[in-house]
């Protein structure tokens, strides 16, 4: 099988590498030869390659510089994966594209299922939810996408919350982190795992009825960004990653000054479908980040 993945040296792209099954012949493509910018170049690419699947991991994913440039934004989350759908037509591929929890509002107390209705509180939110719009309009009705949510995705490379957190308290500072914002933190390589399960199963297009191609994906067990942090405080003291510990203070997210744009308060997804669907086992989320810690570099 050919699969062709976008974004190749992003966080994802990396631990869909490093997952690589067994019979998949995988075309590589990043920013300098797949440009989401480039629609008509995409388009072409992809008509020429002619993959079975295409995993589109690619993002504009700056929260906040997404408020500054909403029309790069737009382009690369929204247009970007409308070329990509508007090329499938025509051949045989499939889409996995990939999006997130930022499509909801974060007002809601219970875990956000699938058919929740969307309403995004900023520009990089507004964008994902456009593009997963885009390819669902006009690849649902052929079998030929599925739209993966996921939430407060962290890696063992690339720009993420546990790096950030374990490079600040490596460098000794003491450090304040927002407790009012709600989640599911996923490890790349569990979201790797899901991305392959559904590449590979031959049910999950009959898995839907009448509801729209989407599923929700997120490690196990939810958190605030503080209870993380705390969490990776103490799972790198244990695996020797730090010599010694420092202060971690609980704040509002209103106290935090460094973020330009609003984000949700309660971000769980309902992620219970996809487990069944893809007969994969919830791992929690802490045992997933001391995983994590154990293969940074
Ligand atoms: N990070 C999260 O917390 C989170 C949460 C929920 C959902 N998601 C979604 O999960 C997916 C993977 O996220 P991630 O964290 O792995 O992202 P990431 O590490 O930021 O990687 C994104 C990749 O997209 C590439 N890219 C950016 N603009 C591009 C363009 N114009 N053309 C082609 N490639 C371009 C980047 O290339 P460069 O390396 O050259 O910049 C980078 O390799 C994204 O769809 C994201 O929206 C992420």
């Amino acid at each position: 099988m050919k699969v062709l993945i976008t974004g190749v040296n992003g966080q994802l792209g990396n631990a869909l590498l490093n997952s690589l099954p067994e019979k998949i012949d995988l075309i590589q493509t990043n920013r300098n030869n797949f440009d989401l910018n480039d629609h008509e170049k995409c388009k072409q690419s992809l008509e020429e390659l002619n993959p079975d699947w295409v995993i589109n991991c690619a993002a504009f994913t700056n929260v906040d510089q997404a408020e500054n440039n909403p029309k790069e934004a737009y382009s690369i989350n929204a247009y970007g994966p409308l070329a990509i759908a508007e090329a499938l037509l025509k051949k045989k591929g499939k889409l996995l594209q990939i999006s997130t929890d930022y499509v909801f509002d974060g007002n809601g107390n219970s875990p956000y299922k699938t058919s929740h209705k969307k309403s995004p509180l900023g520009v990089y939110g507004a964008s994902k939810s456009l593009g997963e719009d885009n390819v669902l309009g006009r690849l649902k009705n052929k079998d030929k996408i599925i739209v993966l949510r996921t939430s407060w995705l962290m890696g063992s490379i690339g720009k993420n919350f546990a790096l950030t957190i374990l490079k600040l308290l490596k460098e000794g500072k003491d450090i304040s982190v927002i407790y009012d914002q709600i989640g599911s933190p996923t490890t790349t390589d569990s979201l790797a795992s899901a991305c392959w399960a559904i590449i590979k199963s031959k049910e999950v297009f009959n898995s839907f009825n009448n509801e729209d191609p989407i599923m929700h994906w997120a490690d196990a067990g939810i958190a605030s960004w503080y209870d993380i942090a705390v969490s990776i405080q103490e799972l790198a003291f244990e695996l020797n990653l730090l010599k010694e510990t420092r202060s971690i203070k609980p704040i509002k997210s209103k106290e935090y000054k460094g973020a330009l744009a609003k984000r949700p308060h309660y971000s769980v997804l309902d992620c219970d479908k996809t487990y069944d669907i893809l007969n994969l086992k919830k791992k929690h989320w802490r045992n997933n980040i001391k995983n994590l810690l154990k293969n940074i570099n």
